[in-house]
């Protein structure tokens, strides 16, 4: 019988091949303008899914974009693995930092990737990290592996709150019946340095808006006797940390979880090299939350971003004016436990509270999601450990993540059962970002680590 490892050998060419054709259409579910590549890019999913072997695959229209649902029964009274992945992707802009155009694949080596990577908007987020499941699921219906039932949930509004996806959810809950779910859509600390995602953060997204005069005005003739909205919004903002950039907003850390030292410590045990960090991102040094550590502040603490903001004249020359309008995107991320409407509501009041006379404020909530946690003594937490430790020769390490994929949680609620996480991306990878882009090598060995984990959780299940 034919391993994984000669399986991936043999077809490695098609694999990638038929990730590039999925890269090259921009399923970009913010923006309208995409509608018809969102909704073909679902269809190609479909087929794959119908390809890799699934015996029932249907396209699930919701009040959004369709989820595609598939599914291979092989025995009820084996356990079933859930496959959750996105088939959209972030917007590329800005445009002009991209060395390649964002939907045109290029494969391009580098430094940490001497075997290429794949260039392009959704190359690791999600499409080629999703598309690692299809593959593994395809190398294990051809080659009589497929250990237990499995059925795959591939949705198309990831990057937009997944609002359709919870009603789908909810709707749902017997078709979607499973003892785990499995997830490819978080990141590892390293190629030589195998760890499987324990946490997310919650979510909490605004906007705000700040009005002060009811036009635009003259800067001279008005400049000191009214309210600059942008003066103003940007004084608010800043005071919304103080000194040790801890968040001032009343009550926001009332329900923060506290890591006892020795959860602490643990955490410092996973490799980190602050110099490394910084060369990175090119900075002279880290900036945050005072009394923890870099890993820290961005995992097990919560923070408050702005996001966006505008206002006022941004065109070429200058313009001497007061404008009657300011406005921010603000991101809050949370950690276990801040239930992300209660800490909206406390942003609203606390932003309303803190506005001078001079202007009106209006905060409009956007989207959230609480955060999320999973123990590492379970089934699934195991079975995913002993799958790494085949492919990567090395016990993986838990990891809390400083992202956020609010459906987790539900599925929780909703589904009852936990999820796992095992991403394949590297911080690197460049998501959200220009030049986003997905190691071949680490595709390649999540193609290879997956049908392990199927192996591995039918056999504790039993
Ligand atoms: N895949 C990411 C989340 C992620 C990336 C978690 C890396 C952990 C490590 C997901 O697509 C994402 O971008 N989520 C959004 C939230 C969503 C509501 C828009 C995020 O974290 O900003
Ligand atoms: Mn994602
Ligand atoms: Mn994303």
């Amino acid at each position: 019988m034919q391993t994984i490892q000669s399986y991936i050998n043999e077809n490695k060419d098609r694999f990638l091949n038929e990730l590039i054709e999925l890269l090259k259409i921009p399923s970009i579910s913010a923006d309208s303008a995409y509608k018809n590549d969102v909704l073909k890019t679902a269809e190609i999913i479909k087929t794959s899914l119908e390809n890799a072997g699934c015996d029932h695959v249907e396209i699930c229209e919701t009040d959004g974009y369709p989820i595609v649902y598939g599914e291979k029964i092989i025995n009820k009274d084996l356990p079933t693995v859930l496959v959750y992945g996105h088939y959209d992707v972030q917007p590329p802009d800005p445009l002009d930092l991209w060395n390649s155009p964002p939907f045109e694949p290029v494969i391009q080596k580098t430094e940490l990737h001497p075997d290429g990577a794949i260039f392009a908007r959704g190359a690791c987020d999600d499409k080629g990290q999703m598309y690692m499941h299809v593959k593994a699921l395809e190398y294990m219906t051809k080659n009589d592996e497929l250990p237990c039932n499995v059925k795959f949930m591939i949705e198309g509004e990831e990057e937009v709150g997944s609002e359709n996806l919870g009603i789908f959810v909810t709707n749902n809950r017997e078709k979607l019946e499973n003892d785990v779910i499995l997830i490819s859509d978080t990141g590892m600390i390293a190629k030589d340095v195998p760890s499987i995602t324990t946490g997310l953060r919650g979510l909490s997204y605004v906007e705000v808006e700040v009005t002060g005069p009811n036009r635009d005005l003259h800067s001279g003739l008005y400049g000191g006797a009214v309210a600059n909205p942008i003066n103003v919004l940007t004084k608010m903002i800043a005071t919304l940390h103080d000194d040790n950039n801890h968040i001032t907003i009343p009550g926001f850390y009332d329900n923060v979880e506290h890591l006892s030292e020795s959860e602490r410590a643990e955490m410092a045990k996973a490799p980190f090299s602050l110099d490394s960090y910084k060369k990175a991102l090119d900075i002279d040094a880290v900036y945050g939350e005072k009394g923890y550590t870099t890993n820290e502040r961005n995992s097990i603490r919560p923070t408050l971003d702005v996001n966006g903001i505008w206002g006022g004249y941004i065109g070429e020359g200058a313009k001497t004016v007061i404008a009657s309008k300011a406005y921010a995107k603000i991101s809050m991320r949370l950690v276990p436990h801040q239930d992300w409407e209660e800490i909206t509501e406390l942003f609203k009041s606390h932003f309303e509270s803190i506005a001078p006379d001079a202007v009106k404020v209006k905060v409009t909530p956007h989207h959230g999601g609480q955060g999320y946690v999973t123990p590492i003594d379970s089934i699934g937490y195991k079975a995913a450990s002993k799958a790494y430790e085949q492919t990567f020769g090395k016990v993986p390490i838990p990891q809390r993540s400083g992202g956020s994929i609010p459906i987790v949680s539900l599925f929780e609620k909703e589904l009852n059962s936990k999820t796992i996480l095992m991403g394949f991306g590297l911080d690197s990878d460049a998501i959200h970002s220009p030049n986003e882009h997905f190691g071949i090598w680490n595709y390649l060995k999540g193609i290879e680590t997956i049908p392990w984990f199927y192996k591995y959780f039918t056999e504790l299940k039993k």
